[in-house]
């Protein structure tokens, strides 16, 4: 049977990588994002084997509908990769709260309900893989980046319970984390100042998307009895 991946954040970068990748692989691929055009348009794009869904990964209700509307597509879901983030960074006194709650709420919450809608499947059937996207910065925290990081930490300590739970039943938890990849993250910083910075001071070449992308199908290709347990992957110019 087709071997069927949901990949939420799939309208750009990495997700968008991700969602070519594994259908060049021979996967079903479900693709999740909010902005329908972009996700429309990939799907045209790959043809047979792929699907959208419009999504906020912050509603449970719409993810749980993403899962449903993917069984009905293509049978089940097999592999689903977490990766749906922003990152709207700044130092903790400028009280952006609103930002952290935005991170919070897409950052983790959107994992959790991505688990949730798929693991009692999984669960029953003995198999099935979570890759969920934390970062370099799930490893280290710096002055603007403590509650991205915070999340970030986050998808690292709830995929290693995850998958100590799911151990003895058969389901893999994997986490992928990236360094600098250039995508259109840094467009979720909503202080433009620290944008032009960040901007100025990365003056490595970043990865690719496909880079990552090439990681989680490599996570993915795995045999049932290998369970890569984090994959963390970074320019070779970035120091930090
Ligand atoms: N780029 C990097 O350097 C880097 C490094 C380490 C980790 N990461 C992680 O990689 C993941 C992908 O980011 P990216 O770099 O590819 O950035 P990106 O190009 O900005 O992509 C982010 C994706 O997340 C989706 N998204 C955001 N909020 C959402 C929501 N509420 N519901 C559903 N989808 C939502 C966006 O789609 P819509 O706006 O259409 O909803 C978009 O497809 C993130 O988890 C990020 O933290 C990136």
């Amino acid at each position: 049977m087709t071997t069927t991946a949901v990949i939420t954040g799939a309208s750009s970068g990495i997700g968008h990588a991700v969602a070519r990748r594994l259908h060049a692989d021979g996967m079903n691929v479900m693709l999740a994002a909010r902005r329908a055009d972009r996700i429309e348009s990939l799907t045209d794009e790959l043809g047979e084997r792929a699907a959208f869904h419009v999504t906020d990964v912050t509603d449970r209700s719409a993810v749980e509908a993403l899962v449903a509307a993917t069984d009905e597509a293509f049978g089940q879901v097999d592999v689903l990769v977490n990766n749906a983030g922003v990152m709207p960074i700044s130092p903790l006194a400028m009280r952006r709260v609103d930002d952290w709650n935005q991170m919070i709420d897409v950052n983790i919450r959107g994992v959790l309900h991505g688990i949730d809608a798929v693991l009692q499947q999984m669960i029953g059937r003995k198999e099935g893989h979570i890759i969920n996207v934390s970062s370099v910065a799930g490893h280290k925290t710096s002055p603007g980046t403590s509650v991205y990081s915070a999340t970030k930490y986050s998808v690292r300590a709830i995929s290693e319970g995850l998958r100590q739970e799911m151990a003895p039943l058969g389901v893999r938890v994997s986490v992928v984390s990236p360094g600098a990849v250039q995508t259109e993250l840094g467009d979720s910083i909503t202080v433009g100042a620290i944008r032009d910075a960040i901007a100025a001071n990365l003056d490595f070449e970043f990865l690719d998307p496909g880079d990552i992308a090439d990681a989680v199908a490599w996570v993915v290709g795995q045999p049932p009895n290998v369970c890569v347990s984090e994959v963390l992957i970074r320019p070779t110019g970035q120091v930090i």
